[in-house]
């Protein structure tokens, strides 16, 4: 699902590199086009087709490029590009874990590597919500709602992580303030009493917006309700010195899910052909790992384009305004050598 702005042009340089991978591994891919978000608004008459829900429904593994643009920002929140087309569909598959890794690469000095897990379906994205009244008469009301089960279920996904990863857990809430976060730090540390093996802490929000700038270093892995990780994981690949770089996963029970970059639409870029690949490209390593059942080569892809990144080659997000810079395309290219020169390096 390419959907709309940089959505396409990142998604043809993912789309290359997983083909190339698939053919290096002898691996069959049967890829079918979707339409999500404002493409589908102007196709359809909505951002969430049902011939798109069925053949995510079917697939198993759904790759997002990015959904929305000024043309459909003035919709009702059910009918705008993110909320009835990308919200809708995580809603729709019960991807409740969504995972932002942070991993600083080649042209960064920090040692960051950070998993955020995002509650994705419940909180103030989708507790009641409404609005009344006219002139100052108008107000607004939005919901943040949890039961014990939702966070229950992504705080024991936060724990697997973190046993797989560095063995030590954050959990993040506003307990000194909200009902939901009271409940979230209750159900936390039922989890947390389960997996003593884990070095576990709880911290507010807003000390951790703070801690991820000071020293982001310490982390390993942060799990959090849909809102604060929307916040948090925007500011912790802002880290890794651009958006452009950070992929997620949607995960839901089973094994087929969503992945997506991170960044936006970026409507002012689009049709550039300047936007970075990065995080496409490491949307396809995640797939390849959670999905498809080859952490192999999810590794192999993240560190061709490790190395891509480490010879000093950037997209102009990175390069900034001055500096010399790759095309999405021309970068694209770099990691495809990259891919097949270490495949010819490993039969050698
Ligand atoms: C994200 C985005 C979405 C969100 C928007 C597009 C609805 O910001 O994936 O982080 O808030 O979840
Ligand atoms: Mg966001």
């Amino acid at each position: 699902m390419p959907g709309d702005g940089i959505g396409p042009e990142v998604m043809a340089v993912a789309l290359d590199v997983m083909y190339a991978m698939a053919k290096l591994h002898a691996i069959d891919c049967d890829v079918i086009e979707a339409d999500l978000g404002g493409i589908a608004i102007e196709r359809f008459g909505t951002p969430l087709p049902d011939t798109t829900l069925e053949s995510a429904r079917a697939a198993d593994a759904v790759l997002v490029g990015a959904v929305g643009g000024p043309k459909w920002d003035g919709l009702p929140f059910h009918e705008n590009p993110g909320g009835g087309g990308l919200l809708r569909l995580r809603h729709e598959l019960d991807l409740y874990a969504n995972l932002r890794p942070v991993r600083t690469v080649g042209h960064s000095g920090q040692h960051i590597d950070l998993l955020i897990v995002r509650e994705a379906t419940g909180g103030l994205y989708f507790g009641r919500r409404g609005s009344t009244g006219t002139g100052e008469q108008r107000s607004a009301f939005d919901t943040m709602a949890y039961s014990a089960p939702q966070i229950r279920r992504v705080l024991e996904r936060a724990c697997g992580f973190a046993s797989e990863r560095g063995g030590r857990i954050t959990s993040v809430d506003k307990a000194n303030v909200l009902a939901s976060s009271r409940l979230w730090r209750d159900v936390a540390e039922e989890v947390f009493e389960l997996h003593l093996d884990l070095d576990s802490d709880h911290l507010h929000v807003d000390n951790c917006a703070a801690q991820l700038v000071i020293a982001p270093e310490q982390f390993d892995v942060i799990v959090t309700e849909n809102l604060f990780g929307d916040i948090l994981s925007d500011q912790a690949a802002a880290l890794e010195g651009s958006l452009g770089f950070a992929a997620s996963a949607n995960l839901g029970e089973g094994s087929a899910a969503l992945y997506e970059p991170v960044h936006g639409s970026a409507p002012d870029i689009a049709g550039q052909g300047i936007a970075n690949p990065s995080a496409a490209i490491r949307s396809v390593a995640l797939m390849f790992r959670y999905s498809l059942g080859r952490p192999d080569l999810a590794s192999q892809l993240d560190s061709a384009l490790e190395t891509v990144l480490a010879s000093g080659a950037v997209t102009a997000d990175v390069a900034g305004r001055s500096g010399a810079s790759f095309t999405t395309g021309a970068f694209g290219a770099l990691v495809l050598e990259e891919l097949h020169s270490s495949a010819r390096g490993e039969k050698a």
